[in-house]
């Protein structure tokens, strides 16, 4: 066991961990953020998708000992107040089927927003093919990113 800081959805915690086990855990049973989904456990799905620096980062796939010092952001903590223009866009396309894979679906979109403010259809087809639906909600999550980057460009929600 060892100490580490983290800094998840804004708020600092320093807990005692092994430090190969995956952030998935730390989040889910440690902090109690059960927005993270577990899928597979090795990085195939994309269910377990969070934010590390603002980049989509698979949680199952990251000892926590090299997510350590960086900031890191899940569903939960993905608005500061309100909806952000992602989630309105999510809400207004009715995207979500069971909901499973939803959270790792927003959380690469925010990822891909953040690098590419405005993304083609190409962009967006790279950017979430990691990330599996079994609902098959392809077409809607598209429209919806597509939506947010709109909404975003208007000045609407950030
Ligand atoms: S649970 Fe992490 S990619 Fe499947
Ligand atoms: S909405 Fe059911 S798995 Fe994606």
């Amino acid at each position: 066991m060892k100490s580490f800081t983290l800094t998840v959805n804004r708020q600092s915690y320093t807990l005692k961990l092994d430090p190969d086990m995956p952030l998935l855990w730390v989040l889910r049973d440690v902090l109690g953020l059960t927005g993270t989904k577990y899928g597979c456990g090795k990085g195939y799905c994309g269910a377990c998708t969070v934010l590390i620096e603002g980049e989509a980062a698979k949680s199952c796939s990251r000892p926590v000992e090299m997510v350590a010092g960086k900031r890191i952001t899940t569903i939960e903590g993905l608005a500061e107040s309100g909806l952000t223009a992602l989630q309105q866009a999510w809400i207004e396309e009715d995207v979500a089927q069971c909901g499973y894979c939803q959270p790792g679906q927003i959380m690469t979109a925010a990822g891909l927003l953040n690098e590419k403010p405005i993304p083609t259809d190409q962009d967006i087809d790279e950017a979430m093919s990691g990330v599996l639906c079994r609902c098959g909600t392809y077409q809607r999550i598209r429209a919806a990113i597509h939506r947010a980057a709109r909404l975003h460009q208007k000045g609407g929600l950030k």
